[in-house]
C-alpha cells in the first residue's frame, strides 16, 4: 500500500483522512505539533501509523523531521499539504502581524514542506502532491480576504508545481472543500472575539461571516476525507477536485459566469453584500 504523508492532523480533517487511510491499509505518516496529540493518534491509528512532531513555520523542525522521514523510508508515495489556519477581517482592519502569520503558515509553510519532500519524488520519479486549498481558493469573499489571498498564493503556486513536476512523473492535486465541521471555524471566532475592533464598521458580517447559503451544506471532515481518498486512487484525473455541495455551486458559478454576472449574483445571494 501507498506510503502517505499529511501534515496538521491534530485535528479536523488531517486527523480525519489519516485515520481513515490508516484504516484502509495505507501506511500513513502524520504530522502535529504536541507529544499528546501524537500519543492520541498513536493509539486510534495503530502500529502501522507514524507520526511527527512539525512545525511548518520552522525551517529546523521541517528539515528535522522530514529529512529524516525520507532518510529513512524514503520519499513518500503521496504528500498531503494539509496545514492551514484562518485569517479573518475586513481588508481595512487586518492586521499586518495576523496576516503576515496566515502567509507563514499557510504559503511558506506549504512551500517548506514541498522543497523537503518534491526533490526525493522527482529523484525516484513518481509521486503525488496534495494541496489543501479551499472553494474560497479561486473567488474570495467578504471578511476572508486574508484567508482567501493565502489561498489564492497556494492556487498559483500549485500550477507552477504541477508543469514542474509533471515530466519527472509527479503528479500536484489541488483539493479545493467548502466549508467542513472542524475546528477551524472555532479559531475564526477567536479572531472575532480577540481581534476585531469592538466598534467596526463591518461588525455585523463579521459576526456572520459564512453566508447562510453556504452554512446550509457543510461537509463533515470524513466527508471531505473520503474525496482525499478517491484523488489518491485516482491521481490521473483532473488538476483540481471540489469537493462539497456549496463548492460545486460557487465554483462553477465563478467559472461560467462574467465579473459582472458573478458580483451581482454574489450580492443576491448576500454573499457579497455588508448587512
Ligand atoms: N474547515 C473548513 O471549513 C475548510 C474549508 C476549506 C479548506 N480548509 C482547509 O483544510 C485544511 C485543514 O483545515 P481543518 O478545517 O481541518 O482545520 P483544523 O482542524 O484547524 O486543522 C488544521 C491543522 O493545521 C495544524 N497547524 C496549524 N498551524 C500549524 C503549524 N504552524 N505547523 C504545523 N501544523 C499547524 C493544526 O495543528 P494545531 O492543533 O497544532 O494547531 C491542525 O492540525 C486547511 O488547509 C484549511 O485551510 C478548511
Amino acid at each position: 500500500m501507498k506510503h502517505v504523508l499529511i501534515t496538521g492532523c491534530s485535528s479536523g480533517l488531517g486527523e480525519a483522512a489519516a485515520l481513515r487511510l490508516a484504516k484502509a491499509g495505507y501506511r500513513v505518516t502524520g504530522t502535529v505539533r504536541r507529544q499528546p496529540d501524537a500519543d492520541r493518534l498513536a493509539a486510534a491509528a495503530g502500529p502501522d501509523a507514524s507520526w511527527i512532531l512539525m512545525d511548518v513555520t520552522d525551517d529546523r523542525s521541517v528539515r528535522d523531521g522530514l529529512g529524516g522521514l525520507v532518510e529513512r523510508r524514503g520519499a513518500p508515495d503521496v504528500l498531503v499539504n494539509n496545514v492551514g489556519v484562518p485569517c479573518l477581517g475586513s481588508m481595512e482592519e487586518l492586521r499586518i502581524p495576523d496576516f503576515r502569520a496566515a502567509i507563514e503558515t499557510n504559503v511558506i509553510g506549504a512551500l517548506r514542506v514541498y522543497q523537503a519532500i518534491a526533490p526525493a519524488m522527482r529523484r525516484r520519479g513518481a509521486g503525488q502532491i496534495i494541496n489543501l486549498s479551499s472553494s474560497i481558493g479561486a473567488a474570495a469573499l467578504p471578511i476572508y480576504g486574508g484567508y482567501c489571498a493565502t489561498k489564492f498564493a497556494l492556487e498559483a503556486m500549485s500550477e507552477a508545481m504541477r508543469y514542474e513536476l509533471a515530466p519527472f512523473g509527479v503528479t500536484v492535486n489541488v483539493l479545493q472543500p467548502g466549508i467542513i465541521a472542524t475546528p477551524f471555524r472555532a479559531k475564526k471566532q477567536v479572531q472575532r472575539d480577540e481581534r476585531i475592533p469592538a466598534n467596526s464598521p463591518y461588525g455585523n458580517r463579521l459576526d456572520n461571516p459564512s453566508p447562510p447559503d453556504l452554512l446550509r451544506r457543510i461537509s463533515t471532515p470524513d466527508e471531505v476525507a473520503a474525496a482525499l481518498q478517491q484523488l489518491i486512487e485516482t491521481p490521473g484525473g483532473e488538476f483540481r477536485r471540489v469537493c462539497g455541495r456549496d463548492a460545486k455551486a460557487f465554483l462553477e458559478a465563478r467559472q461560467t459566469l462574467d465579473d459582472g454576472a458573478f458580483e451581482r449574483l454574489l450580492t443576491t445571494k448576500g454573499y457579497a453584500a455588508i448587512p
